[in-house]
C-alpha cells in the first residue's frame, strides 16, 4: 500500500533568553520597540505535520511519499528525512520562498516571542496530485493533514474526483478554517483523524452532528491524549483502545502525527483497525518520551516491546512479521 501524506513541511527555531523580557520592554516606548536579546541557545527543531507523519511511517519500513511545499533551503532536512525511508521527491520547491518556520524565543519565566513564517507553504496549493500519481505509479491513501487550507480543501477535492481514498486530518488548521472548506475536507474520507477537543470543533464549524459526519466518512479515529484512541464506524459500537505504557512523559509535541504513523502503518500491513490503534498508540509514546516530534528511535525490538508491554505478547507477534 503507497500512502502519501501531504502536509506542512516546517521547522522550529527554539531560542532561549536567560534574562526577562519585562526587563527590557519599556513601558511608555512601546510605540518604538527596537529590542535584541543575547539568547543563550538555539535549537532546530524538524517540524511538519507531513513530515512528523512520514518520519514514522519510514521507520516503519513504508517508504510514504511526501507531498507538500519547500524552500530552496529544504536540501538539510531533505537528506534527514531520505535516510529515514521518506520519499521526498515529490516535494515543490519554491523559486521565491523558504521553508515555513517557526521562531520562537522563550525568557527566563517562560515567556514567549514568536512568530510563524508559512511561506514555501502557501504553494501547497499549486502542487498537482496526478502528477503525484503519475510519477509514483499510484497512490493508495493520502492523509490530508494542517497545511495552506486552501491546499487543504484542492486536496481532498482532487481525491474524490480520482477516486483515491483519503484520511482527513486537519487538526490545528481546523481553528482558522471556515465551515464550508471543512465540510469540503471531510467529505467522502476513508479515515478521518482529530483529538478529542478537535472533534467537538469540527462538529461546530460543519453543523454537522457526530452521527452525521459519521454518515460522510468512513471511520472515525479521536485520541483521546492519555485515554487512548476512540474508533467509530457507522452501524457498530465504537471501539476503546487504551493507551500503551509511558514510562517519562518528556514533550507532547508530535504524539498526534506519531500516533497516526504508526495506525497507517498498521493498516497497510492489513492488521485491524484495533491493531493500527495499539501500534499507533504504541508509537506515540516513543514520540512522548524524547524533545521534539523526530528524535525519537523506532526499531523492531522497541516497538515489539512497546506492543508486549501494553497489549500482551499476541499484539506484538501479529506486527512481528511485519518489521
Ligand atoms: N499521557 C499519555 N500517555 C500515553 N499515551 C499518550 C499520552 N498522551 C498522548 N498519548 C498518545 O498519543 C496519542 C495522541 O494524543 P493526543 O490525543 O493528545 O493528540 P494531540 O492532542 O493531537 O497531540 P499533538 O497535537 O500535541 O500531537 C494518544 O491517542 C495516545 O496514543
Ligand atoms: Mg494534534
Amino acid at each position: 500500500m503507497r500512502i502519501a501524506v501531504s502536509a506542512s513541511i516546517a521547522t522550529d527555531h527554539l531560542m532561549t533568553f536567560g534574562g526577562k523580557f519585562s526587563e527590557q520592554l519599556v513601558a511608555d516606548q512601546l510605540e518604538n520597540i527596537s529590542l535584541s536579546f543575547l539568547v543563550d541557545e538555539l535549537e532546530m527543531r524538524r517540524g511538519g505535520v507531513a513530515c512528523n507523519i512520514s518520519y514514522a511511517l519510514g521507520r516503519l519500513g513504508l517508504n510514504p511519499v511526501l507531498v507538500g511545499a519547500v524552500g530552496a533551503d529544504f536540501g538539510e532536512y531533505r537528506a534527514w528525512l531520505d535516510r529515514h525511508g521518506v520519499d521526498t521527491s515529490q516535494v515543490l520547491v519554491s523559486s521565491t520562498r523558504h521553508t515555513a518556520r517557526f521562531v520562537c524565543t522563550t525568557d527566563r519565566d517562560q515567556n514567549q516571542l514568536a512568530s510563524f513564517y508559512p511561506g514555501a507553504m502557501s504553494e501547497a496549493r499549486d502542487i498537482d496530485l496526478g502528477a503525484i500519481v503519475n510519477h509514483t505509479g499510484g497512490l493508495d491513501l493520502v492523509l490530508i493533514g494542517a497545511d495552506d487550507p486552501q491546499a487543504m480543501v484542492l486536496r481532498s477535492k482532487e481525491c474524490r474526483e480520482k477516486g483515491i481514498a483519503f484520511a482527513a486530518d486537519p487538526s490545528q488548521q481546523l481553528a482558522i478554517m471556515e465551515g464550508p472548506d471543512v465540510r469540503e475536507l471531510i467529505e467522502g474520507a476513508t479515515y478521518m483523524f482529530t483529538n478529542e477537543y478537535e472533534a467537538g470543533l469540527a462538529q461546530q464549524k460543519t453543523g454537522w452532528s457526530a452521527d452525521e459526519i459519521l454518515d460522510r466518512v468512513g471511520t472515525r479515529i479521536t485520541t483521546l491524549g492519555g485515554k487512548g484512541v476512540r474508533i467509530e464506524r457507522k452501524g457498530e459500537p465504537p471501539v476503546h483502545v487504551r493507551s500503551a505504557a509511558v514510562r517519562e512523559q518528556v514533550d507532547p509535541t508530535g504524539v498526534g502525527d506519531a500516533f497516526r504513523g504508526g495506525f497507517l502503518a498498521a493498516l497497510a500491513w492489513g492488521e485491524s483497525l484495533e491493531r493500527a490503534a495499539e501500534v499507533g498508540n504504541a508509537v506515540a509514546v516513543h514520540a512522548l518520551e524524547v524533545t521534539g516530534p523526530q528524535e525519537y528511535e523506532l526499531t523492531k525490538e522497541s516497538l515489539l516491546r512497546r506492543l508486549t508491554d501494553s497489549y500482551g505478547p499476541e499484539s506484538a507477534a501479529a506486527v512481528e512479521g511485519h518489521l
